[in-house]
């Protein structure tokens, strides 16, 4: 059966796969401003090779730590879930076997945390600036107000 990149067809033959990914991400109404004015090349090639090691392959990741890169974008949960669709659309149209769907889907809802800003239920708060609410050890919630 071999590893899940093998069952692919190698790192070669996700390439396109992930540039047609990120293309998707650049001009969807939902999440695509947030690659306003970002290097779309330089990004294939990270998210490939992130997506290549997930897949086993032994590439080297040449990008950012995940927080690091995520973090000013502030992404909601509600904007990482586009992104999982957006993946999904992409994988099954390039007729990526199942197991390395699965494989992928997974691996980036394990990131999940490193990836989206507002920890646990957060919201934009109707009436001013961003908020995200709190739960203390003793169940008690509070309003944070973030920088
Ligand atoms: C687990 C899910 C995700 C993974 C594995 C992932 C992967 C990556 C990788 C490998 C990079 C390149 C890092 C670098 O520039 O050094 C990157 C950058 C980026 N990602 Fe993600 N990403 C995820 C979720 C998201 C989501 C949900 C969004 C937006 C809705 C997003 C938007 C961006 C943007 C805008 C950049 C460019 C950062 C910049 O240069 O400012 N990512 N991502």
């Amino acid at each position: 059966m071999g590893s899940l990149i093998e069952q692919v067809g190698g790192v070669a033959a996700l390439a396109p796969v992930m540039a047609d990914f990120v293309a998707r991400l650049a001009r969807d109404p939902m999440i695509g401003f947030f690659f306003v004015g970002v290097d779309l090349q330089r990004l294939v090639q990270f998210e490939l090779q992130f997506a290549a090691r997930a897949l086993g392959a032994e590439v080297a990741y040449e990008g950012r730590p995940l927080r690091q890169a995520h973090q000013k974008h502030r992404i909601a949960d509600g904007q990482f879930n586009r992104r999982r669709e957006l993946l999904r659309q992409t994988l099954r149209d390039h007729q990526v076997p199942q197991a390395a769907c699965d494989a992928l889907i997974e691996h980036s809802e394990r990131l999940r945390g490193a990836v989206t800003y507002f920890p646990g239920q957060g919201c934009n708060h109707p009436t001013g600036g961003l908020v995200a609410v709190d739960v203390d050890a003793d169940g008690r919630e509070s309003l944070l107000d973030w920088p």
